[in-house]
């Protein structure tokens, strides 16, 4: 067996196996260099769930042509220069991959001009073979089409779920990233239909409610925390706005999206401690620590980082979380005063994203019977607790979740069996009349 090395277009297309797993990581790479370039307004679009078209466009810095000729180049980044950056590090992208390994496995399109310069660049790229380079007139700031995305790696294509799932994470992605940066004004267009728009004002609160509407704004508790280096600010849904899964939860770490146990745990413990576990709350985390205490190399898609202390992390969420949704010096009873109809958000399916307004994926509400909180808490012994319980009495088919109700093939049957009853009787009743009266 001899040894060789592999070529550039073989690397880049080893490499998307990790960076580019479906069209929403191509949106989440192409949306961060945008954030990167300091874009105050980014527009996404997709047609058939981002596997035939994706497009974003930023009005960032853009590049230079001698810049966009390296930047489809692997590992040619303007982010960092030696290993070291990587602790300061202010960026979203460091690793100078996304564009070479997306540009290998679709049919890729860069269009970028920087303000002062006359012409842009626009670079063309199939399938990872060599680039086309011209001069082409076009708005300040970066434009990257992908189109067919894994047309020359058909195994990687056939781990796509329908469109309409891939649809649906990358508007969970758009979202996401949506909420960390409220500066920055979102449009999203999936199949010509405007699914996500922000304002861009600077505002979270206003974003939260751009994205999931008035009813969940209305709900929100703000949530702030200041410990020696942990800064912890942003929103939370009362206990009485508890979604089916934890979806609905961002977490942002120095400006990056993660994904991370111990906080989502610390948020699950303060929820806990004050009422039945039944759901969960919506929550946008903003959490700001020192860049040296989190090492933001860990995960081939940069979803997750390394804290130095873990466990400070999770006391502080939880503090932050509590605090929040029991005010200081507010007790047991209060809280479940403001607990006043708990909804049950009851899905089958753990959710796969969240959706542009509200009603979309509200599912089946069943209301559960219940006194008012605040005489439930004075008349039980363990206060609030008792009055967020659901009642036993079985609900009626009508609010009855999915999971409990009939079968079509039964429903039928039932149907049949209550109609055939009245006739039951009355053949009955035909029967025993005239032995009556005969006696
Ligand atoms: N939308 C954009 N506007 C301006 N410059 C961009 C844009 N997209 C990419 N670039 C430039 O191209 C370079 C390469 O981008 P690429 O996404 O491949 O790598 P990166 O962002 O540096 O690191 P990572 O692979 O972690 O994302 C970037 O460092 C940046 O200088
Ligand atoms: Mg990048």
């Amino acid at each position: 067996m001899t040894i060789h090395v592999l070529d550039d277009n073989t690397i880049n297309k080893i490499a998307a196996g990790e960076v580019v797993e479906r069209p929403a990581s191509v949106i989440k790479e192409l949306i961060e260099n945008a954030m990167d370039a300091g874009a105050t307004r980014i527009e996404v679009e997709i047609m058939a769930g981002g596997t035939s078209f994706m497009r974003v466009t930023d009005n960032g810095r853009g590049m230079s042509a001698e810049d966009a000729h390296l930047a489809i180049l692997r590992h040619a980044t303007s982010k960092i220069r030696e290993v070291g950056d990587l602790n300061t590090i202010g960026t979203l992208g460091f690793r100078g991959e996304a564009l070479p390994t997306i540009a290998s496995v679709s049919r890729f399109t860069l269009l970028t001009r920087r303000e002062g310069d006359d012409l842009g660049t626009r670079v063309t790229i199939t399938g990872g073979r060599e680039p086309d380079f011209i001069e082409a007139g076009c708005n300040i700031g970066t434009t990257v089409k992908v189109e067919d995305l894994f047309f020359n790696t058909p195994a990687r294509k056939k781990f796509l779920k329908t469109n309409h799932t891939e649809g649906a994470r990358i508007n969970d992605f758009i979202v996401k990233l949506a909420l960390s940066r409220p500066d920055i004004e979102f449009h999203f267009i999936n199949n010509n239909k405007m699914s996500v728009v922000t304002p861009g004002t600077g505002n979270l609160y206003d974003t939260i409610q751009a994205i999931y509407g008035d009813k969940t704004a209305d709900s929100l508790l703000g949530l702030t925390l200041e410990d020696e280096d942990i800064k912890i600010s942003g929103y939370i849904t009362k206990p009485s706005m508890l979604k089916s899964s934890r979806a609905w939860q961002t977490y942002i770490v120095n400006s990056r999206i993660i994904q991370n146990r111990a906080i989502a745990k610390a948020i699950d413990n303060a929820y806990k401690s004050l009422i039945p576990k039944s759901g969960f709350p919506l929550a946008v985390l903003c959490i700001e620590v020192p860049q040296r205490t989190i090492d933001v190399n860990v995960h081939p898609q940069k979803s997750e980082l390394k804290f130095e202390d873990e466990s400070r992390i999770f006391k502080a969420v939880y503090k932050a979380v509590l605090d929040a949704i029991r005010p200081a010096g507010r007790g047991l009873g209060e809280v479940a005063a403001v607990v006043e109809k708990p909804e049950q958000h009851v899905t089958m399916e753990p959710m796969q994203f969240v959706p542009a307004t509200e009603p979309l994926a509200e599912p089946i509400i069943p209301q559960w019977p219940q006194a008012s909180s605040a005489q439930a808490a004075a008349a039980s012994p363990i206060g609030a607790q008792s009055s967020l319980r659901p009642s036993t009495r079985p609900c009626t088919a009508r609010h009855r979740p999915p999971h409990l109700r009939w079968p079509a093939s039964l429903m039928h049957k039932r149907v049949c069996a209550a109609s055939a009853r009245p006739l039951l009787l009355c053949t009955i009743s035909m029967r025993l009349i005239p032995c009556w009266k005969a006696r």
